[in-house]
């Protein structure tokens, strides 16, 4: 069977008005990387990082998928052999109902206890004290996402990557193409014989590894995919 591969970025979560991090309006523009999303950061002044973090959560529990979230998964629904692969860590894709998604940057909504290693997802927002503490041993908390300077997890890192092998049909969505080791996964989907479509409104490093460019919003970029996407999965079942 054919397998689809969505390789995700911020863009797609944009017209669910989600900031994206680069470019005009983007968070970095208004807000330091390094106060913010590095370890360095948090131990400088976790309860800023927090209450930067916690912002972003309300942003989000507030947002709802769009049509490019709800076709992804209207394809796994349909053909089964669909992934996510994204870089995101708002929860989107699985709240428009897709089930095989891979988070390379952790989960905005999953916390981390410094002391007893505890994870688990925290739903509250606002947070009830910037930092929270831990449940299980009242330990200081982090949000479970990657920072710079952090590795990414191996799991789902292996993951991608064998998923990206192994794509028949591998689509880049909403990434501006310049955060590795993720950025890597369309030139390994390439290689390993993926047709490689991008959809993305500016150009970007990855267009130049895409056999095919959309230079749409991810939503009207997926509306005029969807039906070759589902006739590549009928393709592949027979
Ligand atoms: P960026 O903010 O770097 O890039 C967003 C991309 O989305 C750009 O290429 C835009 O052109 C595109 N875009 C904007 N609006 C769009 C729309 N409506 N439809 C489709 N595309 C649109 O976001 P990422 O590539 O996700 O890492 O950034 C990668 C990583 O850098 C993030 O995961 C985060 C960040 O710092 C960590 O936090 C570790």
């Amino acid at each position: 069977m054919a397998k689809v591969v969505f390789f995700t970025g911020a863009g797609v979560s944009a017209e669910s008005g989600i900031p994206t991090f680069r470019g005009k309006g983007g968070l970095w523009e208004k807000f330091k990387v390094e106060e913010l999303a590095t370890p360095e950061g948090f131990f400088r002044d976790p309860a800023k990082v927090w209450e930067w973090y916690d912002m972003r959560r309300r942003a989000i529990a507030e947002a709802q998928p769009n049509e490019a979230h709800i076709l992804m998964a209207e394809l796994e629904r349909e053909c089964g052999d669909v992934w996510v692969i994204t870089q995101n860590v708002d929860g989107l894709h699985r709240r428009a109902g897709s089930k095989k998604v891979i988070e390379l940057h952790g989960n905005i909504w999953r916390v981390r206890c410094l002391e007893c290693g505890a994870t688990y997802y925290e739903y509250r927002t606002p947070l009830p004290e910037y930092p929270p503490r831990c449940r299980e041993c009242g330990g200081m908390l982090r949000p479970d996402v990657v920072w710079f300077g952090e590795p990414l997890p191996v799991d789902a890192l292996e993951k991608a990557w064998d998923l990206a092998k192994a794509a028949d049909f591998f689509v880049v969505v909403g990434t501006s193409g310049l955060v590795y080791p993720a950025a890597h996964l369309p030139y390994v989907a390439r290689e390993g014989g993926a047709y490689v479509v991008e959809i993305n409104p500016e150009e970007t490093p990855l267009s130049s590894v895409a056999h095919e460019v959309i230079r749409e919003r991810a939503t009207v970029g997926m509306r005029k995919l969807f039906p070759r996407l589902v006739r590549e999965c009928e393709r592949g079942r027979t």
